[in-house]
């Protein structure tokens, strides 16, 4: 059977993705100039720059507190002791925003256009409920990480500006959402709950790193959704150093290919968080996607109209293939997908899956290299006064932990750009920092 995926199509599209060192060098600049700019308050600059009002913690904060984490695809609600710098886990629930059963009926969904505010926010609620047990009557402090763009003016006020990661639930940008969350609460009786801060989630893996590392200068989610979140450095008179949400997903001087063009068109949000639709893991499964539809329509007359969204494949199937070691492990994570889409005319060899996992490679390691990038370009717009000093920067987020090849990458790209200052930058994992650390700043 003659094949039907047309792997020039693929070769094409790997070369768009490769970013070479002068490139990389370009998006680099574009990037401290836009920090420059919104330090100044330029309104030309891409990033946001939200001011956290809060600083690094000390590392003695201890006691109980409440942390909740609200961030893309599952809501957990987590009670911590800390003391001596160790956590204990007390309660935990958590939940996923959006459940299906076994045959992809949707059993519920609080992200859609459909969901009213209420039914979001009694659902984050009811989660913390279970946390403490069902418990009303104890008081405990809850620190709560709201990993969306939010406009703060205080610790525990924060403004949504607008949602990410496809999240389209009408009503809640523009308000006060742990206003939101406390008449949520309240309608659950949970009165003993009080709302002391909220944090982007960058801000909450930069308190938890430094609750250990003094080192901690930044901290980058890299997985469902990307950003970066850093100690402001150019304080001005009478004011103390807080944290920067940098908003780093909305970074939009970027050369996009066809298929980033593609891919940031079909989103909810056309024109928004560029950076995120090049990177982050809610979309690198689309650039694979959108490839692979395009080259599997080089024989047109029998190909379904719907082929993209049937297809789907996600950065996990993209992680898969590229941990797959042999040919038939690599076409069994590939056929999955493409069989049932294909139907009839549905053949794979050889050739195909070789460019199927260099796409996978490409679209991953252009990833990596624009994160690096960005992170090249805090540390030196950070430095500018002087010599740049070891420093740590923490990660957490899917993308980086499990997508091979993607965290040598960053390491090499960073580098690559940085030279000799590289060594002095620590590149540091953290698994679930986003709930500690909002415990932590709940304490502070
Ligand atoms: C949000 C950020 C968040 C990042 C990582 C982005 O979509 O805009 O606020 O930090 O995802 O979760």
């Amino acid at each position: 059977m003659a094949a039907v995926i047309d792997t020039r199509v693929i070769q094409t599209a790997i070369g768009s993705f490769v970013i070479g060192t002068d490139r990389l060098r370009r998006v680099e600049s574009a990037f401290i100039y836009d920090l420059e700019g919104g330090v100044s308050g330029d309104d030309q600059s891409s990033l946001k720059m939200l001011p956290a009002f809060i600083d690094l913690p000390t590392g003695r904060e201890e006691g109980d507190a409440l942390a909740l984490d609200f961030g893309g695809t599952n809501v957990r609600a987590r009670l911590y002791h800390l003391e001596k710098g160790i956590a204990t886990i007390l309660g935990e629930a958590a939940r996923p925003l959006r459940e299906t059963d076994r045959e992809n009926n949707v059993c519920y969904d609080y992200t859609t256009a459909e969901t009213k505010p209420e039914e979001l926010f009694d659902f984050i609620a009811g989660i913390v409920g279970e946390a403490v047990g069902g418990n009303n009557r104890k008081s405990y402090s809850l620190g709560w990480t709201f990993s969306f763009p939010a406009r703060q003016d205080r610790l525990d006020h924060a403004e949504l500006i607008v949602w990410a990661k496809e999240i389209a639930v009408p009503g809640v940008e523009g308000q006060d959402v742990v206003r939101l969350l406390r008449e949520a609460l309240d309608r659950r009786d949970l009165k003993n709950i009080t709302v002391k801060a909220v944090i982007n989630d960058t801000i909450a893996t930069l308190i938890a790193a430094a609750y250990s590392d003094d080192k901690v200068t930044a901290a980058t989610i890299y997985g469902t959704g990307h950003n970066t979140g850093c100690r402001e450095m150019y304080v001005g008179e009478n004011r103390p150093a807080q944290l920067i949400n940098l908003e780093s997903g909305g970074f939009s001087k970027l050369m996009q290919t066809a298929c980033d063009a593609e891919v940031d068109a079909r989103s909810d949000r056309p024109g928004t968080q560029l950076l995120e639709k090049m990177v982050s893991g809610r979309y690198l499964g689309e650039l694979f996607t959108n490839v692979v539809a395009s080259a599997v329509r080089g024989d047109r007359d029998e190909v379904p109209a719907d082929l993209e969204d049937r297809l789907s494949f996600t950065a996990r199937d993209m992680s898969q293939l590229l941990s797959a070691e042999t040919v038939p492990q690599q076409f069994n994570v590939l056929a999955e997908k493409l069989a049932p889409v294909m139907g009839d005319r549905f053949s794979l060899g050889r050739a195909e899956i070789a460019a199927l996992k260099g796409l996978a490679e490409a679209i991953s390691r252009r990833s990596a290299r624009l994160v690096a990038a960005t992170l090249s370009a805090i540390v030196k717009h950070n430095s500018k006064a002087g010599e740049i000093q070891p420093q740590t920067i923490a990660f957490d987020g899917s993308v980086y932990a499990n997508m091979p090849g993607v965290a040598p990458a960053v390491r090499a790209a960073l580098d690559e750009l940085l030279g000799e200052d590289g060594k002095k930058i620590e590149l540091r994992s953290l698994m679930e920092g986003s709930g500690f650390g909002a415990a932590i700043a709940a304490i502070m």
